[in-house]
Parts: C-alpha cells; structure tokens; sequence
C-alpha cells in the first residue's frame, strides 16, 4: 500500500490537544506508514533546505525552518492579507503589496525542494490550505510524478473576488497541476465551475490568453466534519462535569448562549454581539434570565485587520454591559483565551443555544462540535449563519442572515422559547447529518478518489464530482 504524505503550514504539536481534524489524519498516517510535512514554527535568518525529521508521539513529523521575512511575506502577507480576505468576499480588508507574492513563491518552492528528497515514487501526497496552492507546480518543476491531492479548508472565493487577488490566474493553473482538488461545500464548486467556464477577463495588464486548462484534474465537493460521537463521549467526561459544575455555580438559573470562534472578522463577532443587543431590548423578560459567553482566542493578531476587528469587539461587548449589566446581573461574559476540547465540549452541552453566526465560512467545526456534544433527552439550539458551508448540510439548525442584526436577535428569541419536541426533532436530524460527515469518513474519501488510477472508476458518494471541467 501507498505511502501517504501530509502537506499543511502548520504541523501537530506534541500532547492531547489535537483537533479531529489532526486526529483523522495521524490515523491515517498511522495505517499508511506515512509522514506529515511542514512549518516548524521557527524563524531563522537564513532557510533550511533540508526537512529536520522528528518523532510526535508516534508520528513521523518532518518539517522546515522559514525566514522571518519569507514567513511575512508568505503567512502574515499573501496567505491572510489577500487570499484570506478576498475567499472569504472580504475585498475592503484585503491589503495588496506585490512582493508578497514572489515570497509566497518563495516558500512554496523551498517546501518543494525540500519535500522532494523525502518522496518515494509511489507516495501519494495530500496538501492543505491556501497557503500551499502552489505547490504541486513546484513538485512538478522538481519532477515529482506522484498522484497529488489538495483540499481548500476555506471558502472558495466568487469570481470577482478571485479577480481582485494578484496572480489569480496563476493561482488557478497551480489548482490545475493536482490530480484532485477538494472543497468544502457544493456553492464553493459552483464558484470554481464559473471561473473554469468564463475564465478572467483581460485587463490592461493581463491578456486573455491565459486559459487554464483543468481537463487533467478532478474537483469534488468532500464536505469535511468531526467526530461527533467523540465530542458526545467528551461532553460527559469528568473534565466537561468539572466545567459544567463550575459554570451552572455561577449561571444559576440562567440559560447560556454560547458562541466560540478564532477572534477573526470573518466570524461576525460584533454583529453577534449587536444581534444579542438587541435581543435584550426587545425582550425584557428575558434579562436576568440569560447570559451569553463568547469564547474567542486570538489569531493572527500582528495583521492590523485582526487587531481592529479586536478593538471592535471590545467596544460592542461594553456598550452592551454599560447598557444592560446590573451591580448583580451581567449580560455577558467575553474571554480572549483558547479552552480545551473537554472544557469546551462542557461548555457546548450546557449552552441551551449554539449561536454560530460567521458572516462568509466553511464547514464551520465548532457547530459539529456542538451538536456532538449536546444532551439527546434535552438538547439546546443551534442558531446557524446561511452564509456557512455548513449550512447547506445542517437544514435543521434555525438559519440566520449575520447581517441582520434583527433577525438574529429573533432567532435567539425563538430558540431559548423552543419546546423539548422541536429541540430534539432538530438534534436528532442535525446529529444524523454530523455523522454522516465524519471527519474519518472523509479522509477515507478524499483519499479513496486520489488512490485512484487514471481509467478505474469513481468510487460511489453522493457528493458533486466533476470530471474534466474544462
Ligand atoms: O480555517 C483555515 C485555517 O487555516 C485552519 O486550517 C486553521 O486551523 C485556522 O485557519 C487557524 O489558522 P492559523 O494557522 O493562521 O492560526
């Protein structure tokens, strides 16, 4: 059997915190013999041609030091000041300097090189991210012949927002040097299939003919998940009881709310707040009653749109305590810190409502995760943005537009008003589409489809798949 190769900036720490995500695929590399391939999270002064390999808590890690300036260039510049915004429709956020680009490149190129001396001819290779879009044309520059596979965990961006980005069309010959191309949800597909179709226009700098040719390469529509019955196991273990204690000492009688997001302008974080807001002025006997507690870690926070998406939040949570907190009552509680999955899985299972409202997002795992958490006898509500791929498998969730602000706050109304039948109508449909999307079952199948050689045929799925969309 194949060696299974894993390609992402970001490589598995030591210790049980790992997310499904990072779970499903250490399995994987577990059954395949494979390795995982990556940033090693230092900055030097000059880069390190060579991968240093190292053992994680039985895998097999091999990962690569960047320049401080490469990484700026490539992570903090390219990857989320222009392709972050702009796939997530983001335009007015986007922040263009040009020489990012050839450091993206850069880094690109120096994964390649240094990935190349590890492979064997028969490895199949699975990259990540938008961070690493490029690199199967710089594996192939370097000779590489192996079946190579990329999967966007992000959303893909409607054509003219593709257009905006510098060397879109580049971007897009990268996408169609790999053997298969997954995205997450179904409209990421139909955006894809727009540019493959019409392709970019000319503009005074480029000229039309830049037709990528996308012929050789598989687009399929694998809708990632988690693992929902662990997260059901982990809502019940003592590490959740401990937090579930802790937080029902200080609630009372109250019902939670929760929300939990990377702090990121693409989650809607103050037009959450501002829904909440007025959720309260519109419903007085509520007050007392609830509380709301928004989780949300910081990111990325040397990148100026992250900072002020930061100060925003700050502002809206205290116009809303100065308007409403009383010297015994709080309406809310915002921590700027990351949490465990047991506390978090805590935390989801006593939340009476699940408010995931992101303005532009994929799969969005934090909704899995709490509906895998959540009490079958007395489940609570998932409030669940449209505009999240995970909307289109979670039908059952009460679907909001982020933007308005008032249909939020009714969403929120009618979900702490919900009956017990309803709540577990929904839970009980949420749960069987959260299953059905494992993140173990995906793997299986992103790589059942890149196993496969030219001329077998597809593997069965009910997903979209699109064979030579050229
Ligand atoms: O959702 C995209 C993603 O890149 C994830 O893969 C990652 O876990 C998350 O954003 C955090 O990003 P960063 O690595 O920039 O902290």
């Amino acid at each position: 059997m194949s060696r299974i190769v894993i390609v992402s900036n970001r490589t598995p720490a030591k210790g049980p915190a790992a997310g499904g995500l990072a779970v499903a695929l250490k399995k994987v590399l577990a059954e395949r013999q494979g390795f995982w391939f990556g940033w090693s999270g230092k900055l030097t002064d000059s880069p390190s041609p060579t991968a240093q390999i190292q053992d994680v808590d039985g895998l097999s890690v091999a990962q690569i030091d960047l320049t401080r300036d490469d990484h700026q260039a490539y992570y903090s510049g390219f990857a989320n000041s222009i392709l972050w915004p702009s796939f997530h429709l983001r335009l007015d956020l986007t922040t263009i300097e040009s020489h990012w680009y050839e450091g993206y490149r850069r880094v690109n190129a120096q994964f390649a090189a240094a990935l190349a001396k590890l492979l064997r001819p028969d490895d199949i290779i699975w990259v990540h991210d938008y961070h690493l879009i490029p690199l199967a044309t710089e594996l192939r520059r370097l000779g590489v012949r192996n079946r190579i596979g990329f999967y966007l965990h992000i959303p893909f961006p409607t054509p003219d927002a593709l257009y905006a980005i510098p060397h879109h069309t580049d971007l897009m010959r990268d996408l169609s040097h790999y053997d298969l191309v997954g995205m997450q949800a179904k409209r990421d597909i139909a955006a894809f299939m727009e540019f493959a179709e019409h392709q970019a226009p000319p503009t005074f700098a480029s000229s039309a003919n830049h037709h990528v040719d996308f012929s050789r390469t598989e687009i399929v529509a694998f809708p990632i998940g988690s693992d929902p019955d662990a997260f059901a196991s982990l809502s019940v273990s003592p590490a959740a009881q401990k937090m579930i204690t802790r937080m029902r000492r200080s609630l009372g009688d109250q019902q939670l709310i929760l929300g939990v997001d990377r702090l990121d302008y693409s989650k809607g974080l103050p037009q959450r707040v501002e829904a909440y807001e007025k959720f309260l002025a519109h419903n007085a006997s509520f007050r007392r009653g609830v509380h709301f507690l928004q989780v949300a870690p910081p990111s990325r926070d040397t990148i100026k749109e992250y900072q002020a998406t930061s100060e925003t939040l700050d502002a809206v949570c205290g116009r809303v305590m100065g308007k409403f907190a009383e010297p015994d009552w709080q309406p809310l509680t915002y921590v700027k810190r990351a949490y465990g999955q047991p506390s978090l899985a805590g935390l989801y299972r006593l939340a009476r409502v699940g408010l995931i409202t992101p303005l532009r997002d994929g799969m969005n795992l934090v909704a899995h995760e709490y509906i895998g958490s959540q009490n079958p006898e007395d489940p609570g509500v998932l409030i669940l943005s449209r505009f999240a791929g995970a909307a289109e498998i979670f039908p059952a969730a009460l679907q909001v537009n982020p933007f308005d602000t008032d249909e939020s706050a009714e969403a929120i109304r009618v979900a702490l008003e919900m009956g017990l039948e309803e709540r577990r109508a929904r839970y009980e449909a949420l749960m069987a589409a959260a299953r059905k999307h494992n993140v173990g079952d995906w793997a299986e199948e992103f790589l059942a489809h890149l196993s496969r050689k030219p001329g077998d045929s597809a593997p069965q799925h009910d997903h979209i798949y699109l064979n030579s969309v050229a």
